[in-house]
């Protein structure tokens, strides 16, 4: 018999039972982070796994724990998920000594999501730092593969250093498609380099390329610093706060609204979040995220 979960397997109903995923694939995107794509195991015959981009889950290894990541792959690309995670401690030390056809839990999906539905139509500028290109990377899939409803797509996307650039072969990919503009910077590089792309940090950059707020969205991830002067470049740049959205990446234990970990005053990032619209952050105490 075909078995949706864990949960099912010991039929005992447990939200915080996980799924069973195998993974198919491992690519090294740089030292310290790792992409795995993810086949499920046991979901029921003919069924999909469903999930929106923006949205997260927690990936387990059993005896070690659970760790959130976002959802790296588009929702278009049904036949598996994908997530890319930095080594920082327990979890992700663990993951990384798994290989392919090991087996990682996994409960979600969880969070709100981009909205796609309301960008349709518009100019889309994606801006990422380091590791913040995976949410976005989803979305970015996402729409290509919906590619005619949309107009113009720049993506904006930064790191330390060259060797810090993640989904290349992707970058690599998108930088020769001549419906998307890509602009890549870093913010230092070695004296005998032939790199191509700029050279500073994301928010200058982004002031000269001096995108357009006519009828567009911007979409940022990165670390919280890189989204604070992002989106003040956008504001001066006159976009409306209510079409510049982010993810935001506070701690979280159970994934939906039970534990109370993840919150911002009243509000819980893993069932409010993670992706807010810039109005939606001016809200919420600065100090908590
Ligand atoms: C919605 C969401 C999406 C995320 N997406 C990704 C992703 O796509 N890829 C990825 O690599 N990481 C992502 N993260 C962060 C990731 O959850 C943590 O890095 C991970 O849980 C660390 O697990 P660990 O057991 O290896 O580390 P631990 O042993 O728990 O901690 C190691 C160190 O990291 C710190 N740490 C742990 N979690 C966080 C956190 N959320 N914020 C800041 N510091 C933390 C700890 O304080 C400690 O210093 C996401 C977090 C959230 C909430
Ligand atoms: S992570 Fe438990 S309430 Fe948000």
């Amino acid at each position: 018999m075909e078995i949706a979960n864990v949960a099912q397997v010991a039929n005992v109903p447990n939200i915080y039972y996980p799924y069973l995923t195998r993974i198919v694939d491992i690519v090294d995107e740089t030292d310290d982070i790792r992409t795995f794509r993810l086949q499920f195991s046991n979901l029921p015959s003919g069924e999909k796994f469903k999930f929106r981009a923006g949205q997260f889950g927690l990936y387990s290894v059993f005896g070690y724990g659970e760790a959130v990541f976002c959802i790296a792959s588009s929702p278009t690309r049904e036949q598996y998920i994908e997530c890319s995670f930095k080594k920082v401690g327990k979890v992700t030390s663990a993951l990384r000594r798994l290989e392919v056809g090991d087996v990682v839990g996994f409960r979600g999906p969880y969070g709100n999501y981009f909205p796609l539905e309301d960008m349709v139509g518009s100019n889309l500028i994606f801006i990422g730092g380091g590791i913040g290109l995976a949410p976005l990377r989803s979305l970015i899939d996402n729409v290509l593969d919906l590619r005619s409803q949309f107009r113009d797509i720049s993506i904006l996307y930064g790191a330390r250093s060259i060797k810090d650039l993640i989904y290349q072969e992707q970058l690599c990919e998108w930088s020769q498609r001549g419906d998307i503009d890509l602009v890549q910077t870093v913010d230092s590089l070695p004296a005998t380099s032939t790199w191509k792309g700029k050279v500073g940090l994301i928010p200058q950059v982004l002031t000269t390329m001096n995108p357009s707020p006519e009828n567009s969205w911007a979409i940022v991830c990165g670390p919280p610093i890189m989204i604070k002067y992002s989106i003040e470049v956008l504001r001066k740049l006159h976009f409306p706060a209510n079409r510049i959205v982010t993810t935001l990446e506070n701690r979280m234990k159970c994934g939906f609204g039970k534990c109370g970990r993840c919150n911002i005053g009243k509000t819980y990032v893993c069932k409010e979040g993670p992706v807010f619209r810039a109005d939606e952050l001016q809200n919420l105490p600065e100090s908590d995220f």
